[in-house]
C-alpha cells in the first residue's frame, strides 16, 4: 500500500497533508505514564524493546497518524560511546560532560549497547497497519555534541561555545566521532525496518553564518552522504531548531536532506518562496496552540493550508507539550482528514 507520509517526503503529495507529531509518545499520553512507572528509569524504558514498542504504538492506536517514530532518545549516542546516561524526574537528561579533548580517547562506540533499538523497529514493523511510515532517528552531530561537553542544558551549553569558538579541532574532533558512530546506528534502524529517518538539531539556533556551516552543515552533510552512499532510497528530514532564515535556506541546499522540518519562529511565506521551492516542508505549527486546541489551533491550520502548498507535513514546531489535553490531539488529526480537498490546494 501507498504510504502518504513516504509519497509526500519523496515529492509527490497524495490526497491529503500526511499528519504525525514530534513527542506523539509521551508524557501527555496517560498509557505512555502507566508503561513509563513499569520500567526502572527512562533509558530502561528506551532500551526495553517490548515496551519501547508498545510506546511507539500508542499514539497510532489512538490517531492513526500517517507515521510513527521509534521511542528512543537522542542520548543514546552518547551513552552508547560510553558515557553515563541518567535521567532525573524534572529535570530532564544528565551526562557527565567532557572536561577537555583528553576525554575524546576514552569514548568508543559499542553498537552492542544499542542493539535493543532494532529489536523495537522490528516489532513495530511487524505490528504497523499498512499505510503508516515508519520513522527511525538520532541527534545531529552539533546538538549531541552539546550535550557531551555540557552534561545537560541547564549551562545554556557555554562549554561547547567555547570549544566552538577557540577549541575549534577538538569539536571536530568529536563531531567527527559523532558522525561515525550515527552513521553506523541509522543504518542499523534502516535494516531493522525504518523506512525514513529524522536528524534532531534542537540546538542548531546557537550558532549562526560561519559557525553555522562548520557546526551544523558541513557534519550534516557528511552523515547524510555516508548513509545515502549505503541506503540512497530512504528519505531524511533534517530538522535545524531556531537557525536564522539564511541559514535554514542554506541547510536545505547544501546538506543532502530531503526535506526540512520548520520551528514555529520560520514565516510561513518565507517557508513557501524560500525553502519549498528546494524541498519538502514539515511544520511548523506551535506546541502551545495544540495546548490551547479549539479555534485558535484551527485558525493557524487554516493559514497553513492556505500558505504551503502541497509538499508539506504537518507537524509542530518543536515536540508536544506534557500539559497537551490528548482530545487537542484528536481534534487536530480530525481537521487534517476533513481537508482532503484543501491538501492540494496552492
Ligand atoms: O518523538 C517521539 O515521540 C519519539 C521519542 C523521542 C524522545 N526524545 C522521547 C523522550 C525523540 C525523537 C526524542 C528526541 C530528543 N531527545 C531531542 C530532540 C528533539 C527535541 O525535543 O528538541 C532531545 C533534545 C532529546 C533529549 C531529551 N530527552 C531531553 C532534553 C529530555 C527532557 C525534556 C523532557 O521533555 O522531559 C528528554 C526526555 C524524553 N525523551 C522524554 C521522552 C518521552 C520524557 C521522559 C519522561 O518520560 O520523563
Amino acid at each position: 500500500m501507498e504510504k502518504l507520509f513516504l509519497s509526500t517526503l519523496n515529492g509527490q503529495p497524495g490526497k491529503r497533508k500526511p499528519v504525525w507529531l514530534m513527542r506523539q509518545a509521551g508524557r501527555y499520553l496517560p498509557e505512555y505514564r502507566a508503561l513509563r512507572s513499569q520500567a526502572k528509569n527512562f533509558l530502561d524504558l528506551c532500551l526495553t524493546p517490548q515496551l519501547a514498542s508498545a510506546i511507539t504504538l500508542q499514539p497510532i492506536e489512538r490517531y492513526h497518524f500517517d507515521a510513527a517514530i521509534m521511542f528512543a532518545d537522542i542520548l543514546l549516542i552518547p551513552y552508547a560511546l560510553g558515557q553515563d546516561l541518567t535521567f532525573h524526574e524534572g529535570e530532564g537528561p544528565r551526562l557527565p560532560g567532557l572536561e577537555s579533548a583528553a576525554a575524546l580517547a576514552k569514548l568508543s562506540y559499542a553498537p552492542e549497547r544499542l542493539a535493543p533499538v532494532g529489536e523495537t523497529l522490528q516489532r513495530v514493523r511487524e505490528r504497523l497497519p499498512d499505510d503508516v511510515a515508519l520513522i527511525g532517528f538520532c541527534g545531529a552531530p552539533w546538538t549531541v555534541a552539546c550535550y557531551m561537553i555540557d552534561g545537560s542544558s541547564h549551562t545554556g551549553f557555554s562549554h561547547t561555545l567555547r570549544w566552538a569558538n577557540s577549541l575549534k579541532y577538538d569539536l571536530n574532533k568529536l563531531i567527527q566521532i559523532i558522525v561515525e558512530a550515527s552513521e553506523s546506528y541509522l543504518c542499523k534502524q534502516i535494516e531493522a525496518g525504518a523506512e525514513a529517518l529524522q536528524i534532531f538539531d534542537s540546538w542548531a539556533g546557537l550558532l549562526e553564518g560561519e559557525m553555522f556551516a562548520q557546526a551544523v552543515i558541513e557534519p550534516t552533510k557528511e552523515l547524510v552522504r555516508r548513509v545515502k552512499a549505503r541506503h540512497p532510497h530512504i528519505p531524511i528530514i533534517g530538522f535545524p531548531r531556531q537557525a536564522s532564515l539564511t541559514d535554514y535556506a542554506a541547510y536545505a541546499r547544501e546538506t543532502g536532506v530531503d526535506a526540512v522540518s520548520l520551528d514555529q519562529s520560520v514565516p510561513l511565506v518565507y517557508a513557501r518562496d524560500k525553502l519549498q521551492t528546494m524541498k519538502p516542508v514539515q511544520g511548523n505549527l506551535s506546541p502551545d496552540l495544540l495546548v490551547r486546541g479549539g479555534a485558535p489551533m484551527r485558525e493557524a491550520l487554516d493559514v497553513l493550508y492556505k500558505t504551503l502548498g502541497p509538499e508539506h507535513i504537518i507537524n509542530l514546531g518543536h515536540g508536544v507539550l506534557p500539559a497537551t489535553p490528548p482530545e487537542h490531539v484528536a481534534e487536530l488529526v480530525d481537521w487534517v482528514r476533513g481537508n482532503e480537498a484543501a491538501g492540494t490546494r496552492k
